[in-house]
């Protein structure tokens, strides 16, 4: 993509110095927060280029916000028509495995019997996608033909290929990208320390961690996605994440220790609960 596409994307957000950080004071609203945030970029994007796309999150993070899309506000602002869906990472299990980060957005978000075409006048309360706008890592097919985690990551990068994002630097731009945080300092599923920083690849295979569960192998976009994103939002809830939420915000900054640094960026809002927020520096 030349530099005329890459001028092509608009950021509708205001632009401010570091990341913006909002303070709820319960998952309940920062669900609903969530929400709205992902409905706004979303829908200014498919205004602005005729498309979005999106990453979004596994662990549990993402269950409230799923919850507060179907909220008529959130769930009608979305124009799921002209989004294309993407995961930002995955655990190598089948796509209804308990562990898959799939399973969340296809249990609360979907129709029961998974992703339909959409039909604007029948939402039952729940949002219909066309099955050709979801693009999970293709982990359980995968498994099922015994192929590896690293061949499933090359399977997704060819299909972000040929869906034609903008690239920064080589990399796709994601309209937005959704984070949970780790109570190591992870994002995605880049680890302290993660190969994965040393990596070209635009999606790559990840050792199954042994310091932080689940223990099992995983598939993850490359870090680099989050620095180029039109915006990215990470959202951590409770007292658990409070002691790593303060040090990423220290004055200490090496996000190959904690890749969670990646997001201090413009374009980039932290939404915390009070609990998660109260060790940050004043
Ligand atoms: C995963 C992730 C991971 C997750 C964080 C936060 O597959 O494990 O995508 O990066 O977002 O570990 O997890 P929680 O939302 O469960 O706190």
């Amino acid at each position: 993509m030349g530099e005329t596409g890459r001028r092509a994307i608009n950021r509708p957000w205001p632009v401010v110095s570091g990341p913006e950080v909002v303070i709820v004071p319960d998952e309940m609203i920062g669900g609903a927060r969530a929400a709205a945030i992902i409905a706004d970029t979303l829908s200014s994007a498919v205004a602005e280029r005729g498309r979005a796309d999106w990453a979004t999150t596994g662990g549990s993070t993402p269950i409230g916000i799923y919850q507060a899309m179907l909220a008529p506000d959130a769930r009608d602002r979305i124009p799921w028509r002209d989004v294309q869906t993407w995961w930002g990472d995955d655990r190598f299990v089948p796509g209804d495995h308990p562990l898959s980060n799939v399973r969340p957005f296809d249990d609360i978000l979907l129709e029961a019997g998974g992703w339909e075409s959409v039909h604007s006048d029948d939402h039952r309360g729940k949002v219909r996608i066309p099955v050709a706008n979801v693009h999970p890592f293709r982990t359980g097919e995968a498994i099922g033909q015994g192929r590896s985690a690293a061949a499933c990551a090359a399977d997704l990068v060819e299909e972000l290929r040929a869906a034609g994002l903008p690239e920064v630097d080589g990399w796709p731009v994601f309209d937005l990208i959704l984070l949970g945080l780790g109570s190591d300092g992870h994002i995605l599923s880049v680890f302290p320390g993660s190969s994965a920083f040393g990596s070209m690849r635009w999606a790559l295979a990840i050792p199954a961690p042994t310091h932080i569960e689940p223990h099992v192998e995983r598939v993850t976009l490359n870090p680099a996605v989050v620095t180029v994103a039109g915006r990215a939002l990470v959202v951590a809830y409770g007292a658990a994440k409070a002691e790593m939420v303060g040090r990423i915000f220290g004055s200490d900054r090496d996000p190959r220790a904690l890749p969670a640094q990646l997001v201090l960026r413009d374009g980039a809002t932290w939404l915390l609960d009070e609990a998660a927020a109260a060790r940050l520096p004043r």
